[in-house]
């Protein structure tokens, strides 16, 4: 048998002084800062590390497949796709089992924790978390991803400005390739579908919903591979227009935009000389057209939801210090100023408002949502002070994507573990105390 070997992205001595030749289940809470985060029964022990200020995911499992994980998620970093992020993997010296190390997700929840908290029917919710499920996978095929385990407990979210980012946190099935088949699709889609239909079932049963949900939830489920085949098809679509028709080619490339998509390529091509017609590609980049848009003016890196969200407050500051001052007001000009006098104060007191958890961004940005719902309702804008206190008492709006502000707890407030629960939860996989 071979021995200890350590492979690490990190360099900090303090996570290179982990236990790494003990097995993961003996690590001892009083001498590792083990936490705690309550994420369900799953197949191999996961434990959490909290490392140099950072969370790090732990995955005791069979060398071969933490191998195959270890390097998919390589892959996956190197596509900059939405997948948790690898950080070495440890070959230990006994057994045949390896510690795969990822870097935790920050402030991410797994979709089934976030389906057992909300309120029913909670519609909107699902579907943001049904459209950020679509669109993850469709990213990933499109990079020639294939998955084979997309299920509730492998996918965790994000939130981004009203939208939801899907996260992929289990590969050990994946397969990188350099581009999938239609067939290779489709069979990614059934098994998410049945994945997913047997996690809502499972979650229903576990609420003791009455029987009568399942058509419901298989209504949704379905509705996913829906999303996902209108998604794939207005990235792939090649219609057919004529040379001069700008009105056809404008609405594409702004559906693509609305999306969050940029173009990096037009192509017009026709099938014979004399054609009439030509047929429309678009090369099409990855999510993240306002995100860069945002960055550009601002010099600000944040999600495409969120930018998205920014842009409309920024281009609307804009408009109103031009008709207040009468005269064009420069670009340069008018980031500054919305970056002093609305933005940075604005997101203090966001932030200030939910007792400072999750991201100040995106509080700033629930601000925004929160603002306009309440002004839509009182016909009139009624400013931060109310929205602020909405925010502030969690009674925002049922249903807004503020609503979700609920997901945002802090890592920081993860309890550590005593080696007395330790003993008690630990490495039972059907351990699922904290739902
Ligand atoms: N890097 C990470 N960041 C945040 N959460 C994580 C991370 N890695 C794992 N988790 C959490 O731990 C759970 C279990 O991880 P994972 O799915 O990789 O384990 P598994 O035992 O292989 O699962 P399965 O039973 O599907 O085989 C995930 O659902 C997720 O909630
Ligand atoms: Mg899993």
């Amino acid at each position: 048998m071979a021995g200890l070997d350590v492979r690490l992205r990190v360099t900090s001595p303090e996570f290179l002084a982990l236990p790494w030749s003990e097995p993961l289940s003996r690590w001892d809470a009083t001498t590792v800062p083990i936490r705690d985060v309550p994420v369900g029964p799953s197949r191999h022990l996961v434990r959490f590390v909290e490392v140099d200020g950072r969370m790090w995911a732990l995955k005791e499992l069979p060398l071969r497949i933490a191998r195959r994980e270890y390097e998919n998620l390589r892959e996956m970093e190197e596509r900059s796709l939405p997948a948790v992020r690898p950080a070495g993997i440890v070959v230990q010296p006994f057994a045949d089992t390896a510690i795969l190390a990822t870097r935790y997700l920050d402030a991410s929840w797994q979709y089934r924790r976030l389906l057992m908290r909300l309120p029913s029917p909670m519609r909107k919710h699902r579907e943001r978390l049904f459209d950020a499920m679509a669109g993850l996978l469709v990213d990933l095929h499109r990079n020639g991803v294939y998955w084979g385990d997309c299920s509730l407990a492998n996918t965790l979210f994000k939130r981004d400005g009203q939208r939801l980012q899907a996260w992929l946190v289990d590969a050990e099935t994946s397969a990188v390739h350099p581009s999938l088949s239609d067939g290779q699709r489709a069979m990614d889609l059934d098994i998410l579908v049945e994945n997913v239909a047997g996690g809502l079932l499972d979650l229903a049963a576990r609420m003791e919903e009455p029987p009568e949900v399942s058509a419901r939830l298989f209504a949704e489920v379905e509705g996913v591979r829906q999303r996902y085949c209108e998604l794939w098809d207005v990235l792939h679509d090649e219609p057919t227009v004529r040379l001069g028709d700008r009105h056809e080619i404008e609405a594409r490339l702004r559906r693509l935009n609305d999306l969050g998509f940029a173009v990096e390529e037009v192509r017009l091509v026709g099938d014979s000389p004399d054609a009439e017609t030509l047929r429309l590609h678009f090369a099409v980049a990855e999510r993240g057209f306002h995100a860069e848009e945002l960055r550009k003016r601002t010099g600000m890196a944040v999600g495409e939801g969120q930018a998205t969200i920014l842009l409309n407050d920024l281009r609307a500051f804009h408009g109103h210090v031009q008709q207040q001052q009468q005269e064009p007001v420069s670009d340069e000009e008018a980031v500054r100023r919305w970056l002093d006098e609305v933005f940075r104060p604005g997101m203090a007191a966001a932030h200030a408002a939910v007792g400072r958890a999750g991201d100040p961004i995106q509080a700033y940005c629930d601000l925004l949502e929160v603002r306009w719902l309440l002004s839509e309702r009182a016909g009139a804008d009624v400013g931060d002070g109310p929205a602020l206190a909405a925010l502030a008492a969690r009674t925002v709006p049922s249903e807004s994507a503020a609503e979700l502000a609920v997901a945002d707890a802090d890592t920081g407030e993860m309890p550590a573990l005593s080696s007395e629960q330790l003993r008690i939860r630990s490495p039972d996989p059907d351990d699922d105390v904290d739902w």
